[in-house]
């Protein structure tokens, strides 16, 4: 059973920009974390990064054929993407949101997310250990764990 996780615009980065908001763990480092955590629950994991919209849509039609299940950090793409959200809703299995920081806790204009109404859950401000909890909960629903 294959995870999409999707990472949108600035992630790659991840490590080097703005530490004191995101860390210094790598995108590298998250995905190896999280696909220690799949193997426990028999889950592959497919770590995917794009600073383009249109390629995160084709991602998520991609997932369509392929993933059980999606974990996103939309990133600033969450304040402004109406396509994602478009794009999530032709997905059928579960979708999990992801940030990294708390959203809620900065500028206003972080605190609306446009994918949120289509996620089964949202995890904003547990650092980059949001990804590998967010992998737990994936499992619990697709009745793994
Ligand atoms: C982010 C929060 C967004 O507001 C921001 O644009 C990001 C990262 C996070 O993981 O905390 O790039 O999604």
């Amino acid at each position: 059973t294959l995870i999409y996780i999707l990472n949108g615009p600035n992630l790659n980065l991840l490590g080097k920009r703005e530490t004191d908001i995101y860390g210094t763990t790598t995108l590298e480092a998250i995905a190896d974390e999280c696909s220690q955590v799949g193997a426990e629950f028999g889950l592959q994991v497919k770590m995917l990064q794009s600073n383009s919209e249109g390629q995160l849509v084709d991602w998520i039609h991609d997932a369509r054929e392929e993933a059980a299940g999606i974990i996103i950090n939309p990133a600033a793409y969450s304040h402004t993407s109406v396509a994602l959200y478009d794009a999530l809703n032709t997905f059928d299995g579960p979708v999990l949101e992801v940030h990294i920081s708390n959203i809620h806790k900065r500028e206003k204009f972080r605190h609306h997310s446009f994918v949120s109404p289509r996620a089964e859950g949202v995890m904003a401000g547990y650092g980059p250990h949001g990804y590998a909890l967010s992998m737990r909960h994936m499992a619990r629903l697709l009745k793994l764990g």
